[in-house]
């Protein structure tokens, strides 16, 4: 029942297997493989240049896939683009408003591309201006508006079709905290609306915030693929020991440890270590809770090792994406 099937409710939102971009000799996206289920807000995060921006060009038609499969919303990629266009949002990266515009006339415009009859695109436009919070500003023009209130509006525009599936690549990047908050908050309400959200940033905060299930993308691969905690159980610890250390120390504080959590002390077992990490100066140490957190610092200062400063913390994907590339988000 092809027809029935198209676009059924049992597909995932979109479902990518080897998914390759190449342009000319360089490898943007490097068969890549995840799936989105429908009503989940998935996350991609990864540096600039990961590839981010090429997965979603590739999932709402900017460019198409070099190989691999591309299913969204159970239709194909490659045959299917106009009927997907259809029942997709897109917040592309970099806002495309028209600057000689009004406010109302960018959304009225979207609302013409997609055929819908001039009645109907004239209340949802309306209808979205209150919920992005941008009724006020229906007259100005697009560029007296600040950053937030572009990507507002760029949000609206998206939700001019009623988009199953939005996608929002970067969303926040740029904004001040405030304004960041208020996309947030939009974000959240289309979630429980169940619009499904794919969004991708550099912060890992959003990520962390944000998203049920994320991937992290690194150099046009796929590194790890979970919810924020299930990723910081499986390649840490949800507690982080951060020493500072000169790094020609570590060796030292590793080997001392390492005896240690091997060690049955008073007949109790020592901290289980899950892992460390050295970022020049600081030594991170990860660990089961903030308990062995706590201990992994004093005997590393009992040793003389890290007295000049310590603190335990919660896990963040920073230390995840340290973990698996061995760099930092913002080094990219
Ligand atoms: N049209 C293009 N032609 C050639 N290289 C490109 C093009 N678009 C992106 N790239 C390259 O592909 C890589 C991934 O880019 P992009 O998908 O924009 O990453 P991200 O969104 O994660 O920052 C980068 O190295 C970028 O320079
Ligand atoms: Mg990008």
């Amino acid at each position: 029942m092809g027809a029935e099937n198209a676009g059924g409710q049992k597909d995932p939102a979109v479902w990518a297997r080897g998914l390759t971009k190449r342009y000319g000799e360089f490898l943007a996206v490097r068969g890549v493989d995840f799936a989105v289920r429908r009503g989940e807000c998935f996350g991609v995060l990864g540096p600039n240049g990961a590839g981010k921006s090429t997965t979603m060009k590739m999932i709402y038609g900017r460019t198409p896939p070099t190989e691999g499969k591309l299913r969204i919303l159970g239709m194909d990629a490659r045959a299917d683009m106009r009927r997907i266009k259809a029942r997709i949002g897109v917040v592309p990266q970099e806002d495309n408003l028209d600057p000689d515009f009004t406010v109302i006339q960018n959304l009225l415009v979207f609302g013409r591309y997609f055929g819908l009859p001039r009645r109907t695109a004239a209340e949802r436009a309306e209808r979205l201006l209150e919920f992005v919070g941008l009724a006020e500003r229906r007259e100005a023009r697009v560029e007296k508006l600040s950053g937030g209130m572009k990507r507002r509006l760029v949000i609206a525009r998206a939700l001019i079709n009623d988009p199953e599936l939005l996608i929002l690549d970067e969303p926040t990047t740029g904004l001040d905290p405030q304004a960041r908050q208020l996309v947030w908050s939009k974000m959240r309400e289309l979630r429980s609306r169940g619009v499904t959200l794919l969004l991708t940033t550099h912060y890992m905060e959003e990520a962390a915030r944000m998203c049920d299930r994320l991937v992290i993308m690194d150099q046009g691969r796929i590194l790890a693929e979970g919810s924020p905690d299930q990723l910081i159980e499986e390649h840490a610890g949800p507690w982080t020991a951060e020493i500072l250390l000169p790094p020609d120390r570590h060796e030292e504080a590793r080997r001392l440890l390492d005896t240690g959590s091997r060690d049955v002390a008073g007949g109790r077992k020592r901290e289980a270590i899950r892992g460390w990490e050295s970022a020049e100066d600081r030594l991170l140490v990860y660990t089961m809770s903030a308990e062995e957190a706590r201990a992994v610092g004093e005997r590393l200062r009992h040793a003389g090792l890290g007295g000049a400063g310590f603190f335990s913390r919660p896990t963040t994907l920073d230390d995840l994406f340290l973990r698996l590339t061995g760099r930092t988000l913002r080094e990219g």
